[in-house]
C-alpha cells in the first residue's frame, strides 16, 4: 500500500509548472476516435486517468504514442467494442467514449463509469441527449447498450449545465445530419477545449464557452492537433497552497481567466498576490481574513476547490462558510480535518469553520480526489508528520505532485508499506 508522508510547515519558494487539465485530456483522447486519421494533443499529463483511457484506445484498435507530453492517437483502424467493466470503472471520463462511439459507429456498449465518490452522479442528462439524437438507451445488467440507426441534430436543453453531458453530446452531435444546439450548455473552459479540437478535425461547432452550443454536422472528420489547456483546479490547489506556505513561490503556465473566482477570494483574505500574464507569484501573509465560499458552475468558485479551499479557511481569523452546492457529497475530507485539530461543524452540504487554528499531523485518508488534495494542504502546513492513506485518488489527478512540491522546498515522500 502506498502512502503520502508529509512534514509540515516548511515554507515554500521557487517555481511549480502547471500541467494539462485533467479533465480536459480525459475528453480529448476520447474525441480523437472521432477522427479517421491521426490526432496529436500537446501538454498531456502523465496521470493515471490519462494511462487508462489509452488502454481503452488500444483495445478499440487504436494506436498510441505517447512521449514528452506528446500523444498522437491514430485512429484509422478504429473498431467498435465492447468497453468493458475493469477499464470503464478506472474513472468517472470513461463516459465519454459513449459520445464518441454512438457518434462514430452508431453504437456503443460500455459498463457503468467509475469516478470520486462526491454523490450520486446520475448521467440521465447524456442519456436523454443521446436519445433526442435518435438514439435508444438500454440497461442491461451494469452495462449501457446504445444504438441509433441515424442520428439527427435536435434542440437539447440541459436540466443543469452538466459538464460531462455537453461534451458528450458534443461528441454524439458532431457527426449526426443536421443542427444540433445544446442550450443551458456547462460553459467550463474545458468544453472549449474540446470543441476547438474537433473544429481542427473538421467539425463546426460554435458557441463553446457560452450557454448554447451549436454543432453543424458534418460527414468525416480527419487529422487534428490541440494543446491541452492548463489545469485551472492543480494551478488553483497550488496557488491555496502558496497562499498559505508561499516566500515568493512562482505558479507557472496558467490561464488567469480559468482561476478568477479563487483569485478574487484570496484578495478578499488579504492574500497579495503578482500576476504577470501566465504566472503568479505569491507570498503567505501573517493573517487571513475569514470569509463565505459557495461552489457553483464556471465561472463561478469551482467546486474541485473546495475542499483544498476550506483548510486554508482553518487559518483564518473567524468564522467562514464554505458551502458546496453541486455534489451531495463533498466534506468526506472534515473528519480527517477535525482529528488535526479544526473546528469545524458540518451541516448537510455547508461547512461553518472557525478559525484560527493550528493543525496537527496525524494518519488520514483521502477520500476522493479533491479530498486527498485537501489533505495534502493539510499535512504541509501541519505541525509534524501527516501519513495520508487511500493516495490513489491524488495521483489520479496530480501529475508529478510530490516532485513539484518538493522542487520547491516540501518535506514529502511516497512510500510503500
Ligand atoms: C466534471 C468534472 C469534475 C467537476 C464537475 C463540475 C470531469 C471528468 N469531471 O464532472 O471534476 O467536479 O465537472 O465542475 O470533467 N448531473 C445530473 N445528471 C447528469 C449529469 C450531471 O444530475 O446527467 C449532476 C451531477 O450529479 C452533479 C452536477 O450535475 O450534481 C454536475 O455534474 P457535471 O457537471 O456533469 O460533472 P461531471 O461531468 O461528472
Amino acid at each position: 500500500m502506498k502512502q503520502l508522508v508529509i512534514e509540515g510547515q516548511h515554507k515554500l519558494s521557487g517555481e511549480i509548472k502547471i500541467s494539462g487539465a485533467k479533465n480536459s485530456v480525459v475528453a480529448l483522447i476520447p474525441a480523437a476516435i472521432l477522427s479517421d486519421d491521426e490526432v496529436k494533443l500537446y501538454n498531456v499529463p502523465n496521470i493515471s486517468d490519462t494511462k487508462a483511457l489509452i488502454d481503452i484506445i488500444e483495445l478499440l484498435n487504436g494506436k498510441v504514442t505517447y512521449d514528452d507530453e506528446v500523444m498522437i492517437i491514430n485512429s484509422q483502424n478504429i473498431e467498435n467494442k465492447v468497453v468493458p467493466e475493469n477499464l470503464s470503472k478506472k474513472l468517472r471520463a470513461s463516459y465519454y467514449f459513449m459520445g464518441a462511439l454512438l457518434g462514430k459507429f452508431h453504437y456503443a456498449e460500455i459498463y457503468f463509469p467509475g469516478g470520486c465518490n462526491i454523490g450520486s452522479r446520475p448521467i440521465d442528462l447524456h442519456i436523454n441527449g443521446f436519445k433526442k439524437l435518435g438514439a435508444e438507451v438500454y440497461i442491461e445488467g451494469n452495462k449501457y447498450i446504445i444504438k441509433a440507426d441515424k442520428l439527427k441534430g435536435a434542440r437539447i436543453y440541459l436540466d443543469f449545465a452538466s459538464v460531462g453531458a455537453t461534451i458528450n453530446i458534443m461528441l454524439a452531435a458532431v457527426k449526426a445530419e443536421g443542427t444540433t444546439y445544446i442550450s443551458n450548455a456547462a460553459k467550463e473552459p474545458e468544453i472549449v477545449n474540446v470543441a476547438t479540437l474537433l473544429n481542427n478535425m473538421g467539425a463546426r461547432v460554435s458557441g463553446a464557452g457560452t450557454n448554447e452550443i451549436k454543432i453543424e454536422g458534418v460527414s468525416k472528420l480527419s487529422s487534428g492537433v490541440i494543446d491541452v489547456i492548463p489545469d485551472r483546479i492543480e494551478a488553483g490547489t497550488y496557488t491555496i497552497i502558496g497562499a498559505l506556505l508561499g516566500q515568493d513561490l512562482k505558479i507557472s503556465g496558467i490561464i488567469e481567466d480559468h482561476i478568477d473566482a479563487l483569485l478574487s477570494k484570496l484578495r478578499e483574505m488579504g492574500v497579495n498576490m503578482y500576476i504577470d500574464k501566465n504566472s503568479i507569484i505569491i507570498s503567505s501573509p501573517h493573517e487571513f481574513k475569514p470569509i463565505n465560499i459557495k461552489t457553483l458552475v464556471f465561472p463561478g468558485f469551482a467546486t474541485d476547490l473546495g475542499q483544498p479551499m476550506s483548510v486554508l479557511l482553518t487559518q483564518a481569523d473567524g468564522i467562514s462558510i464554505f458551502e458546496e452546492t453541486i455534489y451531495e457529497n463533498r466534506m468526506g475530507h472534515v473528519k480527517y480535518l477535525q482529528k488535526m485539530g479544526a473546528n469545524i461543524k458540518v451541516n448537510d452540504r455547508t461547512a461553518i469553520i472557525i478559525g484560527k487554528t493550528p493543525l496537527k499531523g496525524t494518519e488520514v485518508s483521502a477520500t476522493d480526489l479533491r479530498a486527498g488534495a485537501a489533505m495534502v494542504v493539510a499535512g504541509l502546513i501541519a505541525e509534524g508528520k501527516t501519513t495520508i492513506n487511500d493516495i490513489e485518488h491524488i495521483l489520479r489527478g496530480y501529475e508529478k505532485i510530490v516532485e513539484k512540491l518538493q522542487n520547491v522546498g516540501a518535506k514529502i515522500e511516497v512510500i510503500e508499506s
